[in-house]
C-alpha cells in the first residue's frame, strides 16, 4: 500500500528560503517543483510532524550553504571533498542466485558503466585527518544506462546511484535528531559540541556511539575499505535491502604517521597509477531483510549479519587510470549523487531516507548557479 505525503516539505521550504538570498530562493523553489512528494511504502512509518521537520531542513542546508560559501564556488552540503572520482565497471554477477534478481540486479551478467566518487564526510574542505580522528568516508557510486522506472522522473535519467559510508551505521537515527545538530551548525558555525551536552537522551547516545566509532575508524587507503548503505531501500516490489561493498584485496595500507593534508588522494592515486599500479575490485552485496526485528525507522541501527547474511550480488572493477586531471575533477564536481536517483524497484525508505530526497536536491542546485563575487574567496579553508 502506498500513501503520499503532503507537499507541505516543498512549500515549507520555498518559504523559509526567501529570507536568505535571490538565488537560494530560485534554487528552492526550482527543486521544491521538480518533483512530487515521497511516496510512503508500507514498511514505513513517518512520526507527526516529519514533513515541516524536513522543510526546515532544506532551509536550514542552504543557509549554511550561503554561510560556508559567501564567496566563490559552493561545494556540496555534506562530504564536498573528493579524493578521487573513478571510471569503473559494475558487472552483476553471472551466478547471482534468483531470488535476488531484481531492480538492476535482474539480468545475471549484465555490465554497467560506473562514476564512483571517494570523499570524506567533513562539511567544508580539510585535511583528511582532521584534530579530533578521522571523519566518515564516503563511496558514491552512478551506474550508467540503467532500465526502468526511474523516482525523479527526470527526463533522460537512466542511472542507480548508491551511496555508501564506511560504517554500517549512520550517525543519525531519525529527522528530528537531524533537524536538531542542524540547527546548531547554522548558529555556531559548524561547531556541534553544543549537541553533545549531558544528559543525552536515548537518540543523542546513539549518536555519540556512531560517532565514536567514526573516531576510531581510521582509512589509510578508500579503495581498502568496506561501505555500507547504512539505511534500507526496496529491493524489487515487496521486499527490503541494505547494501554494503567489501574490497577483495585484504591489503591495508597503515595512515602515514605525518599524514599529508590529502594523503588519502595521494594513496588512491598509487594504487591506480597507470604504470606500477593496479585495479581495485570490490564486492557488492545485498543484505535482504528476513525479519521485522530489524529497524527500518533508526538509521544508527546495524541489521545483524547472524539474523540477515550478505549475499554477492555484483563486483565492481576499477582499472588503472589517471583521474587526478582537471576534466575528471571539474565533471565530477558538477555530478550530483543522490539515493533517490535510481528506480522505483531500488525506492530508498526510513525517515532519513525520506529526509535526503529533498535536501539533496537542495544541495546540488544551490552548488550548481554562478554566483557574482564581491571579493575573492578565502583560500585555503
Ligand atoms: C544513511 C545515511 C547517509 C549516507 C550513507 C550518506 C552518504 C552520502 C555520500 C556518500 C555523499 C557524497 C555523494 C557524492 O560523492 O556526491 C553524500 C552527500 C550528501 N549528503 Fe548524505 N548520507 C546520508 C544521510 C544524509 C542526510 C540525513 C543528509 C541531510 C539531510 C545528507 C545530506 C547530504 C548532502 C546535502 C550531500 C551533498 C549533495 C550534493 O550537493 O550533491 N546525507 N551523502
Amino acid at each position: 500500500m502506498m500513501r503520499r505525503r503532503s507537499a507541505t516539505v516543498a512549500t515549507a521550504a520555498m518559504l523559509l528560503a526567501v529570507s536568505t538570498s535571490p538565488r537560494q530562493v530560485a534554487s528552492a523553489e526550482q527543486a521544491a517543483a521538480a518533483v512530487p512528494a515521497a511516496p510512503l511504502t508500507k514498511f514505513e512509518k513517518a512520526p507527526q510532524g516529519e514533513a515541516e521537520q524536513i522543510g526546515q531542513i532544506i532551509s536550514l542546508t542552504t543557509q549554511l550553504l550561503q554561510m560556508r560559501y559567501p564567496e566563490g564556488m559552493a561545494r556540496r552540503g555534506v562530504h564536498p571533498k573528493d579524493h578521487g572520482c573513478v571510471k569503473a565497471t559494475f558487472t552483476v554477477n553471472s551466478d547471482i542466485p534468483p531470488n535476488y534478481r531484481a531492480g538492476v540486479f535482474a539480468t545475471p551478467g549484465k555490465k554497467y558503466p560506473a562514476w564512483i566518487r571517494f570523499s570524506n564526510a567533513t562539511p567544508f574542505l580539510a585535511p583528511d585527518l582532521g584534530q579530533k580522528g578521522p571523519d566518515s568516508r564516503g563511496m558514491a557510486i552512478k551506474l550508467i544506462g540503467v532500465e526502468g522506472e526511474t523516482l525523479l522522473n527526470e527526463p533522460g535519467a537512466k542511472t542507480q546511484d548508491f551511496l555508501l559510508i564506511n560504517l554500517p551505521g549512520f550517525a543519525f537515527p531519525n529527522v528530528s535528531e537531524y533537524l536538531e545538530v542542524t540547527k546548531i551548525q547554522l548558529a555556531k558555525h559548524d561547531d556541534i559540541t553544543s549537541f553533545f551536552t549531558p544528559p543525552l537522551s536515548p537518540d543523542r547516545l546513539k549518536t555519540a556511539a556512531v560517532v565514536k566509532k567514526i573516531q576510531q575508524t581510521n582509512v589509510g587507503n578508500p579503495l581498502e575499505s568496506p561501505y555500507f548503505s547504512a539505511a534500507p531501500f526496496l529491493y524489487g516490489s515487496d521486499r527490503v535491502a541494505k547494501f554494503s561493498v567489501t574490497p577483495r584485496s585484504a591489503e591495508k595500507t597503515p595512515v602515514p604517521t605525518n599524514p599529508t593534508t590529502n594523503y588519502l588522494r595521494e594513496a588512491m592515486k598509487k594504487s591506480l597509477d597507470p604504470a606500477n599500479g593496479k585495479p581495485a575490485v570490490f564486492d557488492f552485496k545485498v543484505q535482504l531483510r528476513n525479519d521485522d526485528s530489524l529497524p527500518i525507522e533508526d538509521a544508527t541501527a546495524e541489521w545483524s549479519e547472524a539474523t540477515a547474511p550478505q549475499q554477492n550480488v555484483a563486483t565492481i572493477e576499477i582499472d588503472q587510470q589517471d583521474f587526478d586531471n582537471a576534466f575528471q575533477v571539474t565533471e565530477c564536481e558538477h555530478m550530483a549523487f543522490t539515493p533517490w536517483h535510481g528506480l522505483t524497484a531500488h525506492q530508498p525508505i526510513g525517515g532519513i531516507n525520506r529526509l535526503r530526497r529533498d535536501v539533496y536536491i537542495a544541495s546540488s542546485k544551490f552548488r550548481s548557479q554562478p554566483k557574482e563575487p564581491t571579493g575573492f574567496p578565502k583560500w585555503p579553508w
